[in-house]
């Protein structure tokens, strides 16, 4: 078989230009045609998402909704193309087509693909072109959905059929409708709002009383990344994102070990941007300071056989968060954790108000929906349909 490495050569002088050049390559005017790294989206491409992907969760409510919805692109057929392993990001996908009516069809194992057969990946990747009309792909290669969204981009300058190619996990590199995911959710934790608000007392209202500098949005918000802050693409992505907001600080919380500490390529591209980086070993030390915890589970699939060494004697708990650490937490810190999970995040703490994970999957659905019908160009429908059954 041939490895997708040599297929990446090919690429090679494309993926070393600079990121913002390699945009470029991958929307046309306004409209996203690819979506390949997080640098992709800038605060109005995400504010535009969060809010057709609110607007998606609320039309689902009912009947009428979920039928308009589904007739959306009920003529697109979609290849879930997911050869590393994976259970949210592939279900809320595929949820995600549904939800837009999609058909979904998937490659999970590539031993029963004709790659077995040495077929190459991009033979693989031109046949779903040919078949489907949007490839979601999951690679443990870095660069690889890159690779294939240049190798579309050829086919459309040959006025060949070509799909748009959406990265949901390459390498340890990206891992960008994650980082979208992740954004969402932040911004909905940081409304403050509560069911119980009304005209004289809000939740904000109360939290300000404790927190007199405390302000909706996510400028000015010390954010906290804990475990395997070097190996895990989730935080290289959703750092990208995040450091689009103004006043942003980080802490990156990590055991003193190279290879989990923040890759230096990623440290220089936030520094660029303003963004105040703190370094710290021990979660329990730095947590009353945070304004959100984004937990990562240690990726021990990467170990080495040094590795394996370093942690036999690795004091995990400085890196756990167990629950004599809650009362030490601000009282609308959210907690995210993409997941799997291992025992970073004990169950005792699901119950707690500020555990933000099981949303945060969910939310994964609506703005992959979101995604997919910006790609599509159909969210100003989605827009339309909106305001006439709710907006004011
Ligand atoms: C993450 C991933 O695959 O990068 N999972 C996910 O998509 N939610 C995180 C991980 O594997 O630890």
């Amino acid at each position: 078989m041939l490895p997708a490495s040599d297929f990446t050569e090919q690429y090679e002088s494309r993926i070393n230009r600079p990121v913002l050049a390699k945009a470029a390559d991958f929307q046309r005017q306004e409209r996203l045609t690819h979506v390949i790294f997080a640098q992709q989206f800038d605060r109005e491409m995400l504010d535009h998402l969060c809010s057709t992907a609110s607007m998606i969760r609320q039309i689902s409510r009912h009947r009428q909704g979920q039928d308009f919805l589904s007739g959306l692109l009920s003529h697109k057929r979609a290849m879930l193309y997911f050869t590393q392993a994976s259970t949210r990001t592939f279900l809320s996908f595929m949820a995600a087509c549904q939800i837009l009516g999609m058909t979904c069809n998937e490659i999970r194992d590539p031993t029963t693909s004709s790659e077995f057969k040495g077929e190459s990946p991009l033979d693989s990747m031109r046949m779903f072109s040919s078949y489907f009309d949007v490839v979601i792909m999951r690679s443990n290669m870095a660069k690889f959905a890159e690779s294939c969204a240049y190798l579309m981009n050829e086919l459309e300058a040959q006025g060949r059929r070509s799909v748009p190619v959406v990265n949901a996990g390459s390498g340890a590199d990206e891992h960008p409708t994650q980082a979208l995911l992740d954004i969402y959710t932040i911004q909905r934790s940081f409304e403050f709002t509560s069911q119980k608000d009304n005209a004289r007392n809000s939740r904000f209202d109360q939290l300000r009383r404790r927190y007199p500098d405390l302000n909706k949005g996510l400028a000015n918000k010390t954010y906290g990344f804990c475990g395997d802050v070097g190996r895990g693409r989730t935080v290289r992505s959703l750092t990208t994102l995040l450091a689009l907001w103004e006043g942003v600080k980080f802490k990156f919380i990590y055991p003193d070990y190279d290879k989990l500490a923040p890759y230096q390529d990623m440290l220089a591209r936030l520094e660029e941007t303003g963004v105040h980086i703190e370094h710290a070993h021990s979660l329990p030390e730095v947590i009353d300071q945070l304004d959100m915890l984004y937990m990562t589970r240690i990726q021990h699939e990467h170990d080495t056989e040094a590795d394996q060494q370093f942690f036999e004697t690795f004091d995990a708990t400085q890196f756990t968060l167990s629950t004599d650490l809650l009362p030490k937490m601000k009282e609308y810190c959210p907690i995210l954790h993409p997941f799997p999970r291992n025992h970073e995040i004990p169950f005792d703490i699901d119950s707690d108000p500020r555990a933000m994970y099981f949303r945060q999957a969910r939310n994964g659905m609506w703005i992959r929906a979101a995604l997919l019908a910006h790609l599509f160009d159909v969210d100003g429908k989605i827009g339309a349909h909106y305001q006439k059954n709710y907006g004011v």
